[in-house]
């Protein structure tokens, strides 16, 4: 069963794109589940920096084919924007290694539109304005186009105008905006021509994959906390970001899985709005902030910055069944006096090991901190007996207090910036 999934296990941004680029030096398939152009998965390989929105961060390694999956919602604008720049890195030069979901949804203009003007009313979480969560309403709704629509020109003009003609009272005020639905059709068909020759049934690819004893890795996007059930609702994304929200997207039983890897790191952050009960509003978090390079790669806004959580982190682990911790951006706390973990929540007089239901409750919860000598520096060469002595500490504690082992830690941006201690396909 060489089936690893990979999760974020904060509010997302915790290095997904860096810590799957590198486990999957041995992968045959890399495939997303969740979200779309949301996500901004950054990838550093010989000093080359990469981001990645739809694409797969297994796109760098030529034997990988990238699953773009069921689940995802396709701005197929941004995806060709995507294969075209990878195509001129000398990559996806052949259409076998791209495979997109003929089942995926399909973000619309009027999509964008209407998320960007719900960030302008009471109903905003501080969202990326990829129209994300209008493109989840329409596919629950079922008035959504899929990819599939595209090569049935009658369906998607019908659906089209279903569409349009549901949410048109939203669009009162910005009907202006909407470009026309004959200037959207030809726009979509001609997007629909160049998808064309990677365009499947990717749930049947990787169940074929699989039987064939193939590795595949899932790849997460955003994080467990972003989760539409379980995580700070309603400050989430619109799609299931738990590891079990792969098998039920992309049509892969539970039984298939052989590992679950939570990527954390070792402090937290968090973009857009929602309760973030270890923040730092102060100099220490700007100083995060600065060091980390903690502005949002899809976005480019600031990410709010504080110390680890572990009531979040337990809660992420217990969600997802994550077995071993993928850390990055140890070296991100270099220089630091003292370095503070959030050891658990107190909240009206209970302490608490885990992250509550309720918002308000998160909002209102007094971390209780332990605070850990801090380190100089931090290298990758020499593996973790090259780390200071304080570092490997504030690693084993975090362990400790997770319950669950460190399989990866990362002190830069770049592949070789890696102390590896365990791989998923072994
Ligand atoms: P993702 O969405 O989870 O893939 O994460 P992002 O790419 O949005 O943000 C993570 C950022 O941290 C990117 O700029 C990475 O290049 C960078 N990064 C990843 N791991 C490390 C690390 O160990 N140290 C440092 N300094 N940067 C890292
Ligand atoms: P990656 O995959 C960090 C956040 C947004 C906002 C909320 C809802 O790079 O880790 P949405 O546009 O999804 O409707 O916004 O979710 N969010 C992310 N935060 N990393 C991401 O992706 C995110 N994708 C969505 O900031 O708070
Ligand atoms: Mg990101």
């Amino acid at each position: 069963m060489p089936v690893a999934v990979v999760v974020g296990a904060q509010w997302g941004d915790e290095g997904k794109g860096k810590v799957v680029d590198l486990l999957t030096e041995n992968a045959d398939v890399v495939a997303r589940w969740g979200g779309g152009a949301n996500a901004g998965h950054t990838l550093v390989v010989d000093g080359q920096k990469y981001v990645t929105h739809l694409m797969p961060s297994g796109v760098l390694r030529r034997q990988v084919t990238c699953v773009v999956g069921e689940g995802m919602v396709i701005d197929p604008k941004i995806l060709l924007e995507e294969i075209r720049a990878f195509k001129k890195h000398g990559l996806l030069a052949d259409s076998s290694k791209l495979l997109i979901s003929r089942r995926a949804h399909m973000t619309l203009p009027h999509h964008r539109i209407l998320d960007g003007v719900r960030e302008q009313g009471p109903a905003a979480v501080g969202s990326t304005k990829r129209g994300i969560g209008p493109t989840y309403e329409s596919k629950a709704a079922r008035t959504g186009l899929r990819i599939d629509d595209l090569y049935r020109p009658d369906r998607f003009r019908k659906r089209l105008e279903a569409n349009l003609q549901l949410l048109g009272p939203v669009f009162a005020d910005a009907k202006d905006q909407l470009p026309s639905v004959e200037s959207v059709i030809k726009e979509y068909l001609a997007y629909g021509e160049e998808l064309a020759p990677y365009v499947g049934d990717a749930s049947y690819f990787l169940n074929k994959q699989i039987d064939a004893g193939k590795n595949v890795l899932l790849e997460g996007a955003q994080g467990v906390l972003l989760d539409i059930d379980h995580g700070t609702y309603p400050f989430v994304t619109s799609s299931s970001t738990t590891a079990g929200g792969a098998c039920a997207a992309l049509g892969i039983g539970p039984t298939k899985i052989k590992t679950v890897i939570g990527i954390v790191k070792a402090y937290a952050t968090r973009v857009g709005m929602g309760p973030f009960p270890t923040e730092l509003d102060d100099a220490v978090g700007a100083k995060i902030r600065e060091a980390g390079a903690e502005f949002g790669s899809t976005t480019g806004r600031p990410r709010r910055c504080g110390w680890l959580d572990m009531p979040a982190l337990r809660l992420a682990i217990r969600l997802s069944g994550i077995e071993s911790l993928a850390l990055t951006k140890l070296d991100v706390l270099s220089g630091m006096e003292t370095v503070k973990v959030c050891v658990a929540y107190k909240l009206r007089g209970k302490l608490l090991e885990e992250m509550p239901c309720d918002p308000e409750d998160v909002d209102e919860v007094e971390p209780v901190y332990e605070e850990h000598p801090g380190w100089k520096q931090t290298k990758a060469d020499g593996g973790l007996d090259g780390l200071p002595e304080t570092a490997a500490k504030y690693l084993d504690r975090v362990s400790e207090l997770a319950g669950i082992p460190l399989s990866l830690i990362s002190v830069g941006p770049g592949r070789d910036e890696t102390i590896v201690k365990g791989h998923p396909f072994e």
